[in-house]
């Protein structure tokens, strides 16, 4: 495994803001940023605690500067759904949970059910360890969750239980097949990082498909101040390519998949059903088609995974604001949304756990 260490500037921290004074104008009826984006998709932390601690998301070095959002600040099942109505009537049709980690969040089933039967929401879908999902993926899907993104970094059971700070690769892979099982249409997640899990990357390909899953692999990005692994740990999404090609034949492009999410998905030119996603965070900028917004369990809404700046909604909900003053609120974050991440040059200071990927 690398070793934690600072290796990038953190940025400068920008304390959350929230929208004071008057507002002029009618509320907004859609969300569209200054480079012509328009916000489709919202990522709802619903919690920032977490049963694992994945090294590249809530590394060692970071443990004592994890101050968990108490039961009063984090967002109530009612808030989230209001603020769930306003976003759709902004036009957000796809909401994905993220935590921490989602299920430790009680009532989640419940959640689930409130957020789909929200007029304009057309998908909801979750991204989970899996470590809680076999008893969950029937309820969930009942409910009316439409797929889980699982984490599998690696098919090793003493080394997953490593990266993951004490996971069990058995659970997670009974989650998965229950999830299958249940109809939840499912990818698995792998941060790809050298020497580590890239001799895996095949394995890990060829698991999901036989378990009906669909493999994605992430470039690993820089948070909390850049303190994870050195640079040099980093595989590309090109060499994940090419170490795939190698092995399976020519990888082709999928047309037309960049609707809903960040990877971009390949199929194997020789089975075009056997689906690859491949998520290039750091090599090929992935922001210029960005549709997403962030909030997190507290109610702080990010424009971008990359900079700190946030705005929160949960102090406009609880001091009484109306949903037109929410809306432009919602609106003012969107207008500030940077045009992209600048992880090279320095590393937001915000934890990737907090923020739920
Ligand atoms: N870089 C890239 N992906 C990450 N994830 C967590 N931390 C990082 C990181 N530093 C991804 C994991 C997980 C999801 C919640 O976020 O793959 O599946
Ligand atoms: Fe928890 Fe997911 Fe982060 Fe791992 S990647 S520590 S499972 S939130």
């Amino acid at each position: 495994m690398g070793t934690p260490r600072t290796y990038l500037p953190v940025l400068q921290a920008t304390p959350v803001a929230t929208l004071d004074g008057a507002i002029d104008g009618p509320p907004p009826t859609s969300l569209v940023d200054n480079f012509a984006r328009r916000i489709r998709y919202l990522r709802i932390s619903v919690t920032d605690r977490c049963n694992y601690r994945c090294s590249y998301c809530a590394p060692d070095d970071i443990a004592g500067d994890l101050a968990f959002a108490g039961r009063a600040e984090i967002l109530s099942f009612e808030e989230i759904e209001r603020l769930a109505t306003v976003f759709a009537r902004l036009g957000v049709r796809k909401l994905r949970l993220t935590g921490g980690e989602p299920t430790v969040r009680k009532g989640l089933v419940d959640l689930v059910g409130r957020l789909v039967r929200v007029p304009g929401i057309e998908q909801v879908v979750m991204t989970t360890n899996g470590h809680l999902l076999a008893d969950l993926a029937g309820p969930l899907k009942a409910a009316g969750l439409a797929g889980v993104n699982i984490s599998l970094d690696t098919l090793d059971p003493a080394r997953f239980t490593t990266l993951t700070g004490g996971g069990d690769l058995v659970r997670v892979q009974a989650g998965l097949r229950a999830a299958v099982a249940a109809g939840l249409r499912v990818k698995t997640n792998a941060v790809a990082l050298r020497g580590v899990n890239e001799a895996e990357l095949l394995a890990l390909c060829e698991y999901a498909w036989a378990h009906g899953a669909e493999p994605r692999f992430i470039e690993h990005m820089p948070m909390s101040g850049g303190m994870i692994y050195e640079r040099a740990a980093e595989l590309s999404s090109a060499a994940i390519r090419t170490a795939l090609a190698e092995a399976l034949g020519a990888l082709v492009p999928v047309a037309g998949d960049r609707d809903a999410g960040p990877a971009r998905t390949w199929m194997l030119a020789a089975d075009p059903t056997r689906r690859v996603g491949v998520i290039s965070a750091m090599t090929d900028h992935f922001c210029g088609d960005c549709n997403r917004l962030r909030l997190t369990a507290a109610g702080d809404l990010h424009a971008c995974l990359g900079h700190d700046d946030a705005l929160s909604l949960r102090d406009a909900l609880r001091r009484g604001d109306s949903d037109e003053r929410i809306s432009h609120a919602i609106a003012a974050v969107v207008v500030g949304k940077r045009e992209g991440h600048e992880f090279l040059a320095a590393a937001p200071g915000k934890h990737m756990i907090s923020i739920g990927g």
